[in-house]
């Protein structure tokens, strides 16, 4: 008999965080963070797969997977379509988070920030490097919105592969990247017994401060 998810415990020992020896700068400590994720996260497609939280206008949270694309002090990039659910939640309410959960290293990241959309020279770059289905599928696909059936979605890509045929693709004004703003990072790593390890970082007058949490 396989336990209930009730009965279900594990005890996390892999590693601690020593408040002398972690790092003032929460990029860097994330750097270092999703690079260790990136070697032991089985497949490789999941160390930058994250939750994304946004708030509809009614003021209700909405959550979906979705990959990072890049990371610098500025913010942290992902990409999708501006008209889909997320897109138009975030135009009306800019206040995001993100999460990140490492199972292998039994760790947690939580990022909190506004969200602005990229510069379009940098979508533009970042769409020209997608492979031609996934340029073609941000032409058809009308993200978030009901499609008939598979073969409306199907017949769909197929028109705008005829539609493009011979022509180099630009990125459709409807697709495109975001960035998120920090002015929030928790750093979560599992210890026994319960007793995890939290580190928060707010930024106050444009300098980051750490406390740490109780878990
Ligand atoms: C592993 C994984 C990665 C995904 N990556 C993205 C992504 O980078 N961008 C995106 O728009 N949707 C991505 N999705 C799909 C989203 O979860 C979601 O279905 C889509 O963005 C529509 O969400 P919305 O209706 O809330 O806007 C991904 C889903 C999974 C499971």
């Amino acid at each position: 008999m396989p336990l209930s998810l009730a009965e279900m415990r594990r005890s996390y020992t892999l590693d601690g965080l020593q408040d002398d020896l972690t790092m003032d700068d929460p990029l860097v400590m994330f750097r270092q963070w999703m690079q260790q994720a990136r070697e032991t996260e089985s497949a490789p497609v999941e160390a930058n797969s994250m939750a994304l939280a946004t708030v509809d206008s009614a003021g209700r949270p909405h959550c979906r997977i979705l990959l990072l694309k890049g990371f610098s002090d500025e913010g942290f990039t992902f990409f999708g379509h501006y008209q889909s659910d997320k897109g138009l939640q975030l135009a009306s309410n800019p206040y995001a988070a993100m999460t990140f959960f490492w199972p292998s290293l039994e760790r947690q990241v939580r990022i909190e920030g506004q969200v602005s959309r990229l510069a379009s020279q940098l979508s533009d770059a970042y769409f020209d490097s997608r492979p031609l289905a996934s340029r073609l599928g941000a032409w058809a696909s009308p993200q978030s919105r009901p499609v008939a059936s598979r073969a409306a979605l199907e017949s769909l890509l197929a028109e705008t592969e005829q539609h493009f045929v011979g022509q180099t693709l630009p990125r459709p004004e409807h697709w495109g990247g975001y960035c998120l703003h920090p002015e929030r990072l928790e750093f979560w790593q599992g210890r026994a017994d319960r007793l995890h390890d939290r580190l928060d970082y707010r930024v106050q007058n444009g300098v980051w401060q750490r406390s740490r949490l109780a878990p």
